[in-house]
């Protein structure tokens, strides 16, 4: 396939910007610019087309440019709103309430442009009620971008000391330079899944909070075993840490509101982002009020800032209520087409792979899913660094590209169907995939693309 105008531009940016864009973490070979995108499909600047299952990172539930969206977006503009930054909005309220009554366990609510902020504002506001520093997080859960919470996602087995640790923490393994020694001593990561880790380290630290993915879905998709969710909270409550459930991918994938409802689990605060807008920048952190309240205390030695010129953009704003509203609409039946079209993904695929003769395993939760080449699904990092066959899976992403079928070419990395996907997306799909594995098995040693 013709990625040379891709490779191009690619050249072109390097020259303004260290690695050519603007996220490193959108860098993957091959690396493609995209031009266009609408509904499930996205269009290259070398004029291929692709039906898309990276969905952005996952934001994409309704589609690229869904048209009801794009309209409020727009109106909000003809409107003549424009980011006072002086005084409350109608709009902000709006949202907030909309928003609130998808979260049960939530009494009150702050918008914030990104998940990074909603995590970090989490984890502030959790250390000004405990007064407590140290912060544990799982192995596998990408939890933002700021020196608290980088380190630990797909870590190599070196990095990890070269075993798994069950019933203790892994030394740490920084996703970036420049994290402070001292803040280092404060960040704790163990197995997902292992609750004895997690008394391990509550007893040795005092910790402020635990934030996790209640399932991870940054390295595909790891669900939690019957009662972990539970036990999280018990220990939270014993030891007297906030329980923190970073739902940026987790929240309105399955659901028109976050995992832990459908699970009865009862966070202290919660995070969104990517699904709440549709792709448009927002994020917010949602929890109970004796905690969210710490924003107006009057005590300054517990008042926490939340603050951002930015916070609640109309534009964002408008994108967001308008998601939300169709999210939330009983006559769309949004997860119901969404549970129906995932399904008959699963199915195809499992099919394919029997057929085939490929150990392969296909783990959904929702609309989100990731094909493991293991015999079973892992229940943590380690038994997909152990179990995962790395390579196949980027041939097989690369063979997929090649048919015109974009899952991001990292291995492990979770695929997302949309509103906006069709059964005839899903068969075109289906049939890419048979011929990707043909390909893959008659010339084992060639890289697709
Ligand atoms: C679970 C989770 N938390 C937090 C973040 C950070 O969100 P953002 O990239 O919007 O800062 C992400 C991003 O992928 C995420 O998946």
């Amino acid at each position: 396939m013709n990625l040379q105008h891709s490779a191009d531009l690619l050249q072109r940016n390097q020259q303004v910007i260290p690695g050519g864009l603007a996220s490193i973490n959108r860098k993957a070979d091959p690396c493609i610019a995209f031009a266009r995108a609408q509904g499930s499909r996205m269009w290259d600047v070398d004029g291929n087309e692709y039906i898309d299952y990276h969905a952005g990172f996952a934001p994409y539930i309704l589609g690229h440019n869904d048209p009801h969206q794009n309209k409020a977006v727009i109106d909000a503009m003809t409107q003549l709103r424009s980011n006072y930054g002086s005084g409350p909005t109608a709009d902000e309220g709006e949202l907030a309430r909309l928003f609130l009554s998808c979260i049960p366990s939530a009494e009150r609510v702050q918008f914030l442009n990104t998940g990074s902020e909603a995590t970090a504002q989490a984890i502030r506001v959790a250390r000004a009620w405990t007064g407590n520093d140290h912060v544990l997080r799982m192995q596998g859960s990408y939890n933002g971008n700021h020196n608290m919470v980088a380190s630990n996602v797909m870590s190599t087995k070196d990095q990890l000391g070269g075993r798994q640790i069950i019933g203790d923490e892994y030394p740490l393994a920084p996703l970036t330079a420049g994290i402070p020694g001292a803040e280092r001593a404060l960040m704790h990561s163990v197995e997902f899944n292992d609750l004895e880790a997690v008394e391990a380290v509550a007893r040795r630290c005092k910790l402020a909070a635990l934030i996790t993915e209640p399932v991870l879905q940054n390295v595909g998709i790891i669900k939690p075993r019957p009662g972990y969710l539970e036990g999280l909270r018990r220990l939270a409550d014993q030891y007297g840490f906030l329980l923190i459930l970073d739902e940026v991918k987790t929240g309105f994938r399955t659901a028109p509101g976050p995992y832990h409802a459908i699970q009865g689990i009862d966070p202290d605060l919660s995070t969104y982002g990517k699904a709440i807008a549709n792709g448009f920048p927002i994020a917010a952190l949602a929890g109970k009020a004796k905690f969210m309240d710490l924003v107006t205390s009057t005590d300054p030695h517990k008042r926490v800032l939340i603050a951002g010129t930015y916070n609640c953009h109309p534009i964002p704003v408008a994108g967001a209520i308008a998601c939300l509203r169709k999210l939330t609409d009983p006559a769309l039946k949004v997860y119901r087409k969404l549970e129906g079209l995932s399904n008959r993904l699963e199915q195809g695929i499992e099919r394919l792979m029997s057929d085939h003769r490929i150990t392969a395993t296909f783990v959904r939760q929702g609309s989100a899913h990731c094909t493991y080449f293991m015999p079973v699904a892992p229940t943590n990092w380690w038994e997909t660094l152990s179990g995962h066959d790395f390579a196949f899976d980027v041939r097989y992403r690369h063979a997929l590209i090649e048919r015109g079928i974009y899952q991001f070419p990292v291995a492990a990395k979770q695929g997302s169907i949309s509103f906006a996907h069709s059964e005839t997306d899903i068969d075109e799909t289906l049939e890419a995939t048979g011929s990707a594995l043909n390909q893959l098995l008659t010339s084992p040693l060639k890289l697709g693309v």
